[in-house]
């Protein structure tokens, strides 16, 4: 089949990628023409793991190609993807549509013969009916369908998930694009992926209920973690505890300092703007939101009270600033509350992250910069570790302990074992357990 993805963004590159593994002949498309010209050459503009090898050996294939030619990369195409951002729009947390509908645009000027228009990127329930009244009226004679078809992939785990996901979602009433969509996702009826056709809207609907349902899972279990503090439980316990009933599983349920990155934050929002403008409000989403924007902000105290409840004058040294490991993604990341609080309270902050750093600095004024994460340590009065990259699970304590003017350490994500901390001689804070002090 011939497929074509407009956006080269997260979704649009690895969906374009993964496809073209699938074996049919992929064309993504973009208007940034440095991108196109850099993945042309093999570079990446994302840091997604296995993403560069599979471009590549697509493309050597022949079966993967670039351009910035819309016109000419829709024209024969069976399929085309919209895959453009949609990020909230300034001010109000609606999503903004606007890339969507210029690319409906562009797609209707050059569709020929029958074309199946695909929306991947998240957009409100009615954006496949307004793109199709986009593509009707600047073309009354094209023969086309709207399908919608959410992408459930996360960074950093983006192929695997593309490759294998737990179901594909399909929403149109045609027969003749269900057929288009069961031919392009054929390879994975053969790993017996189920599939889940529904209407258009309905479709729409599931991938902001799936990301705001996770988002809500997160939520709850971050302030059963903020009780056990008080109550000297253990949140790990209880989200195991939990978790292994089938009915709630196990994934999800790790207490942390908020949820970021590129999707729930800003998906959160849109649905609850969704939900007011319908007079249907969905009062628990509401509440997550706001909770969750009060946490990443309440990381900042945890560590300044880690620090006798001052942090002026004092070194903080904080590991990792993305927003979860194995991607460069700094979006809503809660380093970007956390951060600016530290300085702000008088901390001198210095920072390490594997992969983040480029675009952390344009992000976040007044941090001095480390090259690893042990440089990060001299003299600092407190260890912050905000992202779980794996090189920080095992860091040399001794070390760690030796570099450091005071042996503190407040693990946001619950890499290290309490006891273990406290027999290596630290005071060790971290989520939903009860903070320990250095052992003897
Ligand atoms: C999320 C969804 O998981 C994907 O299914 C979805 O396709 C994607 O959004 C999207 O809409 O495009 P992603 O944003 O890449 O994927 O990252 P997640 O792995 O879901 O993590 C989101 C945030 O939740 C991170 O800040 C992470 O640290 C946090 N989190 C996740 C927790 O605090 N605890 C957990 O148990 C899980």
């Amino acid at each position: 089949m011939h497929v074509t993805v407009v956006g080269t963004g997260y979704v649009g590159l690895v969906s374009g990628a993964c496809f073209s593994e699938f074996g049919h002949n992929v064309i993504c498309v973009d208007k940034d023409e440095k991108k196109i010209a850099g993945l042309k050459q093999g570079e990446m503009p994302i840091y997604e793991p296995g993403l560069q090898k599979l471009v590549e050996s697509n493309s050597e294939a022949g079966r993967l190609s670039f351009t910035t030619d819309l016109a000419e990369a829709v024209k024969d195409a069976d399929a085309v993807f919209i895959a453009v951002g949609t990020p909230s729009r300034r001010g109000d947390g609606h999503a903004d549509l606007s890339f969507v509908y210029a690319a409906a645009e562009e797609i209707a000027g050059a569709i020929t013969g029958y074309t199946v228009v695909v929306t991947k990127s998240t957009v409100p329930v009615g954006t496949g009916a307004e793109v199709e009244k986009i593509i009707r009226e600047a073309r009354p004679d094209a023969q086309f369908d709207v399908v919608s078809n959410p992408e459930f992939l996360r960074e950093g785990a983006a192929i695997e998930d593309f490759m294998r996901p737990d179901r594909v979602v399909i929403g149109t009433e045609s027969e003749d694009a269900r057929e288009v969509m069961r031919e392009l996702y054929r390879p994975l009826y053969l790993l017996e992926t189920p599939i889940v056709f529904t209407r258009r809207q309905t479709s729409e609907l599931i991938k902001y209920a799936a990301n705001t349902f996770l988002a809500t899972k997160i939520t709850f279990i971050n302030e059963i973690a903020d009780l056990c503090e008080v109550l000297d439980a253990d949140v790990q316990d209880v989200a195991r505890g939990i978790g292994l009933d089938g009915r709630i599983g196990r994934k999800f349920l790790h207490a942390g300092p908020g949820y970021g990155g590129s999707c729930f934050p800003k998906d959160t929002l849109a649905l609850v703007r969704t939900a007011q403008d319908a007079g249907s409000p969905l009062r628990i989403v509401e509440t997550v939101v706001d909770i969750n924007a009060k946490r990443k902000q309440a990381m900042a105290q945890k560590i300044i009270d880690a620090c006798g409840g001052s942090v002026s004058g004092k070194t903080i040294a904080v590991l990792g600033l993305t927003f979860k490991p194995n991607t460069d993604d700094m979006r809503d990341s809660p380093s970007l509350d956390i951060v600016p609080a530290l300085i702000a309270a008088g901390a001198k902050v210095r920072a390490y992250d594997p992969k983040g750093m480029d675009e952390a600095k344009h992000m976040l004024d007044g941090v001095d910069w480390c090259k690893g994460a042990y440089e990060t340590m001299p003299d600092a009065d407190a260890l912050a570790i905000v992202t779980e990259w794996n090189e920080f699970r095992a860091l040399d304590l001794d070390k760690v302990k030796d570099l450091m003017k005071a042996p503190v350490m407040v693990d946001l994500r619950n890499i290290y074992n309490p006891d273990d901390m406290a027999e290596a001689g630290f005071d060790y804070i971290c989520i939903g357990k009860s903070k320990v002090s250095a052992a003897g």
